[in-house]
């Protein structure tokens, strides 16, 4: 009944709403969605890092940053630096202004960018996470070679992400341009990255019932 009614409310919203959640944009993006993307997603975020282990000395990528809390709890964590990348330019400027002295510091980079383009180096980073965005990639290979390509021999990829069946119960909203991934895709598209030790985890309990983990590393040699 609960769900019905939310339905019914968000229905004539629900584009807009889906459109904000692909790629956060104009003010209420900059200072609505994402503030509400770092209050939704946060136990998810929290349970990626926790798989991704940062540590002190790490460097750590986010990929599709949103809101930008993975970032703040990485540095948290003790990471020497944090890079993020989005395509929004709404989250570059709200992570800018939030997360300022860091960033002034030297301590993160903010970039405009895609998944499928990273702007870094070969094996230059330890530790990648990417949080609620492979809904917004039809196509997994790009983004995932890309993935691979820049960690570092040893390092670790975390994407959190809800399976298809919790999108598909989802309602309105995810009908507008999301597309659903079943998680077994999602582990065979890093596997044929190169990544191994491949490893989807089940997240339980509250908002992350029906959310995984696929947790991956880049062979030593
Ligand atoms: C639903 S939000 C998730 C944000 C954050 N990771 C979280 O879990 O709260 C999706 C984010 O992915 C970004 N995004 C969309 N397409 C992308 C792409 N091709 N590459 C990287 N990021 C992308 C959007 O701009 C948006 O900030």
């Amino acid at each position: 009944m609960r769900r019905v009614l939310f339905n019914r409310v968000l229905g004539p919203v629900s584009g807009f709403v889906a459109r904000q959640l692909g790629e956060p944009h104009g003010v209420f993006g900059r200072i609505v969605m994402t503030r509400l993307l770092n209050r939704g997603n946060r136990r998810l975020i929290e349970a990626a890092l926790a798989a991704l282990g940062v540590g002190p000395g790490d460097d750590v990528l986010d990929v599709g940053f949103g809101g930008g809390v993975a970032l703040d709890l990485a540095l948290r964590a003790g990471a020497r630096h944090a890079a993020g990348v989005d395509p929004s330019e709404a989250a570059v400027a709200a992570v800018a202004r939030r997360l300022r002295r860091p960033l002034r510091r030297g301590q993160l980079g903010l970039l405009c960018a895609r998944a499928s383009e990273l702007p870094f180096a070969n094996r230059s980073l330890d530790k990648v996470l990417s949080t609620n965005t492979i809904y917004f990639w039809p196509d997994l290979a790009p983004p995932a070679a890309e993935l691979a390509r820049v960690l570092a021999p040893g390092g670790r990829l975390v994407l959190g992400f809800s399976d298809a069946d919790k999108l598909r119960g989802f309602g309105p909203i995810t009908r507008h341009g999301f597309t659903f991934h079943e998680r077994g895709e999602v582990a065979r598209a890093l596997e044929r990255a190169g990544l191994a030790q491949v490893e989807l985890r089940a997240l339980h309990g509250g908002s992350t019932e029906g959310d995984y983990l696929a947790v991956a590393e880049r062979p030593a040699r």
